[in-house]
């Protein structure tokens, strides 16, 4: 099992007591308070108009806007409308909305059913992670006691509101993740994304209305309602308010989760949170997202983990995901695994990201094996610059953005394979 974050706040509080998972245990503090102020004392367009206020912005990596987002579902429709839950977390580096599914899956449940009521949607589809075994369970668990006490089902809390949660499980491709494609797989066909528009709010699952949001999402979502959305904006900066729980990998002496509120220093989270690195050994350059977005070096740590700020460093803070490397890392390794991965994972109907992803791999192993020319280093950037913003859907750009940063900023690791003719980091990790 996932060891609770080191660091808490109010996401995390409780994921250290042992009946917080159980209806009974949410109840007894203070759950499912907010989901019954905004069905019984609130108006949907109310609650929206709260959640606007309070600037929460998507968990799932692009950060958009979610009370923007959920005002986008038509208002007047003869259609059933639904919300789909992205619990698919696939990307390498992410593993936050694990804990949040296994220690607290009725805050979830609470966040899920105050969006129904502001969006009014009959069914809400949980799209989990198919490897993600346990915290399926331990939802699946939890949904099960919130039907038979109430809290799903017909007359929500014994209101006039019904809300029914349909659980599903993926099969395994990161691809599933990207919102279209879920709502593909939902439907049982392969996950390739769709074509946009129509978006998701106007033709979404089966054709309806949908609206799609990450675990982590919805579950700040009754901290705001229930503190209200000031509250929520005195946690983080003033364009990218409240937490978000950061999870640390790689060469950290203290790899885990993180709750932390959204700016807080990139250098921050890897020396003092996650204990900085072994002895002896020094950053080399860390991956501040999930896989797909850019590393930045060394002397670039100094940075507030909020998108206005890592922006202006060419990068994004994406799920979180911080993969930090030591100055035995060879870039061109990373560059091979990253490359490896989105070749196996794009789904293949554009052309530039089905040839793009392995041509870039090509040449990474071309380059890494000593092979490699100058021109490789031209093509590589070439090939990333026609995939990015090109494609269907943004898997491209995941895929082409981290080759740009790698080039960026470890240029001389590529030139120094080349010149060598072999890879000058034998202490580096093995492929
Ligand atoms: C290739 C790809 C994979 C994605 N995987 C996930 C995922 O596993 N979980 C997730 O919440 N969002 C993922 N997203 C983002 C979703 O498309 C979507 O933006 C998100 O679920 C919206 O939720 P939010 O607004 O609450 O962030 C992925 C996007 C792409 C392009
Ligand atoms: S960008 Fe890649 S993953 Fe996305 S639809 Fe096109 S081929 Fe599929």
């Amino acid at each position: 099992m996932l060891k609770v974050p080191y660091v808490t706040n109010y996401l995390s509080e409780h994921f250290a007591e042992d009946d917080y998972p159980t209806l009974e245990g949410y109840l007894r503090r203070g759950g499912y308070a907010a989901a019954r102020k905004a069905i019984t004392q609130m108006t949907p367009d109310q609650v929206i108009d709260v959640v606007k206020a309070s600037g929460l912005q998507g968990r799932g990596g692009a950060g958009f806007p979610t009370g923007l987002k959920w005002s986008f579902m038509p208002k007047t429709t003869d259609k059933p409308k639904y919300l789909a839950c992205n619990a698919d977390e696939s990307e390498p580096g992410s593993f936050k909305d694990r804990i949040l599914l296994e220690r607290a899956p009725h805050k979830l449940l609470e966040g899920i059913l105050i969006a129904a009521w502001a969006t009014q949607a009959q069914t809400t589809f949980i799209y989990c992670r198919g490897e993600y075994a346990f915290p399926a369970a331990q939802l699946a668990r939890a949904i099960d006691e919130a039907y038979a006490k109430g809290y799903l089902g017909k007359r929500v809390m014994g209101s006039r509101f019904s809300h029914e949660v349909v659980l599903m499980l993926g099969a395994g491709a990161y691809i599933a993740g990207e919102e279209t494609g879920l709502l593909e797989s939902l439907e049982g066909k392969m996950a390739k994304p769709r074509k946009k528009p129509p978006f998701p709010a106007e033709h979404g699952a089966f054709g309806m209305p949908t609206t799609v949001n990450n675990v982590e999402t919805f579950c700040h979502v009754p901290h705001i309602i229930g503190n209200g959305a000031a509250w929520f904006k005195g946690f983080g900066t003033e364009k990218s308010p409240g937490t978000t729980i950061f999870g640390v990998s790689g060469h950290v002496v203290r790899p885990g989760l993180y709750e932390l509120p959204l700016g807080t220093r990139l250098d921050e989270i890897v020396f003092e949170h996650a204990g900085g690195l072994s002895a002896g050994r020094k950053v080399k350059g860390v991956i501040p997202g999930g896989m797909s977005m850019p590393i930045l070096p060394a002397g670039q740590l100094d940075v507030p983990m909020a998108n206005e700020f890592l922006r202006e460093r060419k990068t994004m803070l994406g799920t979180g995901g911080i993969m930090v490397m030591d100055d035995t890392t060879c870039m061109v390794r990373a560059g091979w695994v990253i490359t490896y991965f989105f070749r196996d994972e794009s789904c293949g109907q554009c052309t530039q990201c089905r040839e793009g992803t392995g041509w870039m791999h090509k040449i990474f192993e071309r380059i890494e094996r000593g092979a490699g020319s100058r021109g490789d280093l031209e093509i590589l950037l070439d090939v990333a610059s026609k995939m990015d913003g090109q494609t269907i859907c943004a898997f491209a750009d995941a895929a082409a953005w981290p080759v740009q940063g790698l080039l960026r900023h470890f240029r001389e690791d590529f030139e120094a394979h080349v010149s060598h003719g072999k890879c000058p980091f034998p202490q580096s990790f093995e492929l």
